[in-house]
C-alpha cells in the first residue's frame, strides 16, 4: 500500500499517516524492561513440543497475541482491515478493530469494518467504540448496531481522556462514565472489553469496572504509541498553539504497560472469569511472555501491525512467525511448556518498576 500517494481527506487516513511516518512513540518505557527472566540453561524441553494455544471467549485461538484496535470507516482503511483479517484468521488470532463511530453517521463505510468478518469467519473480534460517544443517551440503540456490524464477540470501549481533551474536535464531557457502562453492559449479550488507547488503567479504576462485572480489561499502557502525540501533530497542522504545546507536555502521561498490568491483576480475585490484555508498546515476543508473565492472559499490538500491513500481506505474516517464534523461544528459555508454566517461571524485578510495586502496595509472586 502506498500510502505517500493517497490524497488524505478524513482523520482516520490522518492518523494512519501520522501514525506510521511521524514519531509519535512515548518517550517513556513500558517498564518491560525492569522484568528478568530467570535463564534456564536446562529446561529439559524440545522447541517443537511447546505451545502457547488458548482461547478467548469460547473460541480457540493459535497464541494469546491480539491484532490491537486501529481502524476502519474510509477506502484505505478496509485494505489495511482485510490485510489484518486475513492473516488473522490465517494464523487464528483475535483482532479488535478501529472505533466503529464513523458507521452511524455514515452508514456507507459500514463494509470498511465487515470485511473484517467476511475475511475471518472463526476468529474472535472485537468491536470498538469511545467512552465519549456512549455518555449520550441516544448512544445505547447503535451500540447493538456497531456489534451487528461485525457479528462481534465482544465489544470494547476506550478510555481516551487525554486525546479528546488535546485533540482539536474533541469532546469533554466524561461524568458519569461507570454508571453508562454498566447500563450498557446489562443491556448487551457479548461481554464489553475496557481498553485505554495508551496511557494504562490502575488498580482503583479496575476496581470499579469489576464491581459493576466488567471481566475483560485491555490496559494499554504508556511505553508505545503515544495518542497525545498523534494530536499534537494534528493541532500543530491546524495552528492549535495551546493545543499543541499541551500535546508536547503531555506526551508521556500515564502509567507504564507492566505497571498497569500488574495494576489490574492486584485486584483480581476471581481469576477464572477475569481477562487481561496487556498492551501499550508490546513489540516482541520478548514482551508478551513478560506481560503474561506479570499478569496478562493476552498481549496486543497496534502500531506493529499497522505497520506491516502497509508493506503487504506477506510481510504480516512474516511479522505473525517472527512473533511467534520468539515467543516461544522465551518459553524455552525460562523452561515453561505451555502458558501456565510461563506464568510462573521465576522472574527478577528491578528499579521503577519495582519502586512502583512497594509504593502501590502490589502484591507479586517473583517465583
Ligand atoms: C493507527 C492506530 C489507530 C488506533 N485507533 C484506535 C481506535 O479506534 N480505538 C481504540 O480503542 N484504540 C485505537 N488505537 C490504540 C491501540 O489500540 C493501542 O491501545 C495503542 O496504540 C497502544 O498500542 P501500541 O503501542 O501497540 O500501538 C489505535 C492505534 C493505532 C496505532
Amino acid at each position: 500500500m502506498e500510502i505517500r500517494k493517497i490524497p488524505i481527506t478524513n482523520r482516520k487516513d490522518e492518523h494512519i499517516l501520522l501514525v506510521s511516518q511521524e514519531k509519535v512513540e512515548s518517550n517513556q518505557t513500558t517498564w518491560l524492561e525492569h522484568v528478568t527472566f530467570v535463564h534456564n540453561t536446562l529446561p529439559e524441553l524440545n522447541l517443537d513440543d511447546l505451545t502457547f494455544s488458548c482461547e478467548f471467549l469460547g473460541k480457540s485461538i493459535t497464541a494469546p497475541v491480539f491484532v490491537g484496535a486501529m481502524t476502519g470507516g474510509t477506502e484505505l482503511t478496509k485494505k489495511i482491515n482485510v490485510s489484518l483479517a486475513k492473516a488473522a484468521q490465517k494464523y487464528k488470532i483475535p483482532m479488535m478493530v478501529g472505533s466503529q463511530r464513523v458507521i452511524l453517521k455514515h452508514p456507507e463505510t459500514k463494509s470498511s469494518f465487515s470485511v473484517v468478518r467476511e475475511c475471518a469467519p472463526d476468529i474472535p473480534i472485537v468491536g470498538n467504540i469511545g467512552i465519549a460517544q456512549i455518555t449520550t443517551s441516544e448512544s445505547f440503540k447503535y451500540v447493538q448496531e456497531i456489534i451487528d456490524n461485525i457479528d462481534a464477540d465482544a465489544v470494547a470501549i476506550h478510555l481516551n481522556v487525554i486525546q479528546e481533551v488535546i485533540q482539536p474536535e474533541g469532546d469533554n464531557m466524561f461524568s458519569g462514565a461507570i454508571e453508562k457502562i454498566q447500563m450498557l453492559k446489562d443491556q448487551l449479550d457479548v461481554p464489553i472489553v475496557i481498553k485505554e488507547t495508551g496511557c494504562g488503567i490502575s488498580k482503583e479504576i479496575a476496581q470499579q469496572l469489576f464491581d459493576i462485572g466488567i471481566n475483560i480489561i485491555d490496559v494499554s499502557g504508556v511505553g508505545g504509541t503515544s495518542w497525545v502525540a498523534v494530536e499534537f501533530y494534528r493541532a500543530k497542522k491546524y495552528g492549535e498553539v495551546s493545543k499543541r504545546e499541551l500535546g508536547k507536555l503531555f506526551w508521556d502521561w500515564g502509567i507504564p504497560t507492566a505497571a498497569s498490568i500488574l495494576e489490574v491483576k492486584s485486584v483480581v480475585n476471581r481469576p477464572s472469569s477475569i481477562q487481561i490484555i496487556g498492551s501499550g508498546g508490546i513489540r516482541s515476543g520478548i514482551d508478551i511472555a513478560k506481560a503474561l508473565r506479570l499478569g496478562a492472559n493476552f498481549a496486543a499490538l497496534a502500531r506493529p501491525f499497522l505497520m506491516v500491513a502497509l508493506e503487504g500481506q506477506d510481510s504480516i505474516e512474516t511479522f505473525i512467525e517472527q512473533t511467534f517464534r520468539e515467543l516461544k523461544i522465551t518459553m524455552l528459555l525460562t523452561g515453561s511448556k505451555n502458558i501456565d508454566e510461563l506464568k510462573k517461571a521465576p522472574v527478577v524485578i528491578s528499579s521503577s518498576l519495582k519502586e512502583w510495586i512497594e509504593e502501590r502496595k502490589i502484591e507479586f509472586k517473583r517465583i
